[in-house]
């Protein structure tokens, strides 16, 4: 891991990073050349009209897709051309990624799909369950360990999958539009959620969101417009503080 020079601080760093879809013999560009920086332990918010880009880029950043051309750097590391194996590995250690429809596992319990990604770093079952329920419990749904995915409410569910994506303690967390299938109060609740990892436990987090009440939470938001940034706007402290003490209501 490189410490010095550019890299200093940068725990992520896209550098003309483009993703081309190709289908029936057209090629399209859904990112067109990002350069992005993000200082560990900041928060940002991506916005953008639906088919900007946006899901594309987080999954290149969140190690789940590849760019087609350009460069990722995570913790000054290009991960660009590593093998599907290597990529895995360093996801699951370094990254916790939090969907929209929330992706848990509907046979597993919420205890269970909080300690599965445990599994793959070898962690013994009884430290793998110990660590759940701490994460759980904290989350507020430490009564519901037992209940598996459709027995908990939509924000439950989310806050099983937050917990699960902290099963590994990674530094960054991405989310793409955590709170879009929630309503105001459980949405309410994921946030405050997102508020702590990144305040108190200082992680590294990048939302997508729809909402600018949501987005100003952040520090930065980075406009997303046809594959391209379109300007990134810094949100300051007293606007960030306002938008979290009034919630989610309008
Ligand atoms: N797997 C894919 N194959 C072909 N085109 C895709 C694929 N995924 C997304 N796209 C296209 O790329 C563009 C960006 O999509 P996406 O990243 O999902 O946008 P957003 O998340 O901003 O709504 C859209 O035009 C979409 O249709
Ligand atoms: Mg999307």
């Amino acid at each position: 891991m490189k410490t010095g020079g550019e890299m200093a601080g940068k725990i992520i760093s896209l550098k003309g990073v483009t993703k081309t879809y190709k289908a029936d013999g057209v090629s399209f560009d859904a990112v067109r050349g990002v350069d992005l920086d993000i200082i560990e332990g900041e928060r940002i918010s991506i916005m953008g009209p639906s088919g900007s880009g946006k899901s594309t880029l987080m999954h290149m950043v969140g190690l789940l897709d590849v760019p087609t051309k350009g460069h990722i750097y995570i913790n000054g590391e290009d991960v660009s051309k590593k093998s599907e194996n290597e990529l895995a590995y360093i996801r699951g250690k370094t990254i916790g990624f939090v969907f929209q429809s929330f992706y848990l596992v509907p046979s597993l319990n919420a205890l269970e799909n909080v300690a599965l990604p445990m599994m793959f770093y070898r962690i013994e079952k009884e430290e793998r369950e110990k660590r759940a329920k701490e994460i759980l419990k904290e989350f507020g749904i430490g009564e519901k360990l037992a209940n598996y995915p459709n027995q908990l409410s939509g924000g439950q569910r989310q806050r099983v999958a937050i917990a699960r994506s902290l099963a590994n303690d990674p530094k960054i967390i991405l989310a793409d539009e955590p709170t879009g299938n929630l309503d105001s109060k459980s949405g309410e609740e994921v946030l405050k959620v997102f508020d702590d990892l990144h305040q108190r436990e200082g992680r590294t987090l990048v939302t997508v969101t729809h909402e600018r009440y949501v987005a100003e939470r952040a520090e930065r938001i980075v406009h997303i417009r046809d594959g391209l940034i379109e300007k990134i706007e810094k949100v300051d402290e007293n606007k960030r503080e306002t938008v979290r003490g009034r919630g989610l209501v309008k």
